[in-house]
């Protein structure tokens, strides 16, 4: 094993995460794309490309939109949907010049355009078998009704209810356990949390892309409804062995609402104070730290995504109001967030409940 876990394991110490050659599954998209449409994993169409020309070349094959990807870590931002040719050759352009993205996109893959539900699917894996938790769904663009920029996720919430029994065990079976299987066989075990962002097309679940990680905003909902010893789940994996009895899940349903500084996704301000954590908390809601820090005894604002506040109960409704709630306690200059975080879950299984 190369990479952190590798000297951990010279230590002796036992390490929960994915060997470098593994953590390719985010790292790089083509790779990602490659290993899906070799082993027979579902996912878009696509066409990987090492320079503008190819690229151009390449997109008379789609039809639009199309989605342009940058084959790099882009902190969510490395994905346009491009309407029409004049939006994808302006995206093209930037990306290859590395206006965009960096060095991220000096290789680009270009897919077709999928619709339908998104839901984020993650496993704890031993590098044999990997034990799912519960589902959730991300929101990944900036304004209410998915409009705007793509980010790095608004909001997120989680309810069993995202997936029927039956589409959760095929999604274990054809993507999740299929993907532990081949990677191990190819030579590149994966142990780790292996997360899978899904779409449900009416061709069946399909991968949008893999992240070798707990995601974020995910994670702060789907903890918040963990029960059991998770520091006994990850070492068990870590061991070799993992042991879902550590795993439990509380039945009520969760919300994280991302309070984001003005200006994100693109470069956001920073400094204000921050005032209100404390009431948010007494509101019921665990609010947790990502782009802030204490400056002369203040707390401040110092990142796109300042907070996530997180919170659950009995109904769907009454987790998004308590969080909602909580939201509003808290203040900076500036301060932007979705309203809408867990809506399209409300209209599925309780409209008429406040909606
Ligand atoms: P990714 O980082 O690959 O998950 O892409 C970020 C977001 O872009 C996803 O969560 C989707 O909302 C959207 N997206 C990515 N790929 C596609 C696709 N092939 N079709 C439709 N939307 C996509
Ligand atoms: N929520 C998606 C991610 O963490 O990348």
């Amino acid at each position: 094993m190369d990479g952190v876990g590798g000297l951990f394991e010279k230590e002796g110490i036992a390490f929960f995460g994915p060997a470098q050659a593994a953590a390719r599954l985010e790292g790089s998209k083509i790779f990602a794309k490659q290993f899906m449409q070799r082993v027979g994993i579902p996912t878009a169409r696509f066409t990987a490309a090492d320079s503008f020309d190819e690229a151009w070349a390449a997109l008379d094959e789609f039809t639009y939109p199309v989605v342009a990807k940058a084959d790099g870590l882009a902190a969510g931002k490395g994905v346009v949907i491009c309407q029409d040719r004049t939006e994808a050759e302006r995206t093209l352009r930037a990306m290859f010049a590395g206006q965009l993205v960096g060095a991220a996109g000096s290789r680009v893959v270009l897919e077709e355009y999928l619709t339908g539900e998104e839901v984020s699917f993650i496993g704890v894996s031993d590098g044999e078998r990997v034990v799912s938790l519960e589902p959730s769904q991300d929101h990944k663009r900036i304004f209410d009704n998915d409009e705007g920029a793509n980010t790095g996720g608004m909001g997120a919430y989680s309810d069993t209810r995202i997936l029927s029994a039956e589409e959760r065990t095929l999604i274990e079976r054809t993507i999740m356990q299929k993907t532990i299987d081949r990677m191990r066989e190819e030579g590149t075990p994966f142990r780790g949390f292996l997360y899978a962002g899904l779409m449900m097309t009416e061709r069946g679940p399909m991968v949008l892309e893999y992240n070798v990680r707990l995601g974020d905003p995910e994670t702060q909902a789907l903890l918040h409804r963990m029960d059991g010893d998770f520091g006994a789940l990850l070492r068990s994996a870590a061991e070799g062995r993992v042991d879902a009895s550590h795993l439990r899940f509380r039945p009520e349903p969760s919300v994280c609402v991302v309070l984001a500084a003005a200006g994100y996704p693109g470069q956001p301000r920073t400094g204000d104070e921050i005032t209100g954590i404390e009431e948010a908390e007494r509101r019921g809601a665990v609010v947790f730290h990502a782009g802030t820090k204490m400056q002369g005894g203040h707390l401040v604002t110092a990142g796109g995504r300042v907070l996530g506040v997180t919170s659950s109960g009995a109904t769907l409704a009454e987790a998004i109001r308590r969080t909602y709630e909580a939201c509003e306690a808290i203040r900076f200059e500036g301060m932007q967030y979705r309203r809408d975080i867990g809506r399209k879950g409300l209209r599925r299984w309780e409209s008429g409940a406040g909606a």
